[in-house]
């Protein structure tokens, strides 16, 4: 048995896809969440977070982009991968290094398309709608200096109606991030390939 996996969540926000991933992997021994990481104090997920038993900090912006001490605190606990759950903050290439491959992050659109700096929430949802897609989706990819841009792991799409405001993509969406999410991070740990990734595809 291969040494178990020991993952911290980064998270900005409400922190719904940190509370779906803690939820999945409590009781487990091979795959554990030990820590979730924020850089905003006020983040719902850091209360949610220390909620289910798990250890809970935040940092400071300065702290995210020159990452010492984040690193020491991911040493310190065994960290073997990091995913974002809702981090609204670029990775420095420094964390990068010392995790590489190591790090997941979901996006709420079918990257490369509505992707990039500045697309995050409703924006992302506003977008699409204004483009006229007939279809979204998520994006379960690893993390490289680029925005959104590292190896794709998993996409899963839903349709878009045109009678659809962003809140009911945002909702749409919401719904594959949660039931994908935890399965795509353990399969991606665990090291199944892409073929049976996409066999859970929408
Ligand atoms: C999700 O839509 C995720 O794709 C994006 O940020 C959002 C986080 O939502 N990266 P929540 O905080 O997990 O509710």
């Amino acid at each position: 048995m291969k040494t178990p996996a020991r993952i911290a969540l980064f998270a900005s926000g409400n922190g719904s896809n940190a509370e779906v991933v803690i939820n999945y992997f409590k009781n487990r021994d091979s795959l554990k969440v030990v820590l979730l990481l924020s850089n905003n104090p006020q983040a719902l997920a850091l209360e949610k977070a220390s909620r289910l038993g798990i250890e809970a900090k935040c940092f400071s912006k300065d702290e995210f982009r020159e990452p010492e001490n984040i690193i020491a605190t991911l040493h310190q606990r065994k960290i073997t991968h990091i995913v974002l759950a809702g981090f609204l903050l670029q990775i420095p290439a420094q964390l990068i290094k010392v995790f590489p491959s190591a790090i997941l992050n979901i996006h709420p659109s079918l990257l490369p398309k509505f992707g990039g700096k500045g697309m995050y929430g409703l924006k992302v949802h506003e977008a699409v709608r204004q483009a006229g897609e007939t279809e979204t989706g998520i994006t379960i990819h690893e993390v490289n200096e680029q925005y959104d841009e590292g190896r794709i792991v998993f996409q899963a799409t839903c349709p878009v109606l045109t009678t659809d405001l962003p809140a009911d993509i945002a909702q749409k969406v919401q719904r594959l991030e949660h039931e994908n999410f935890p399965i795509v991070i353990e399969q991606w740990i665990t090291g199944y390939s892409n073929q049976a990734l996409t066999q859970h595809s929408h």
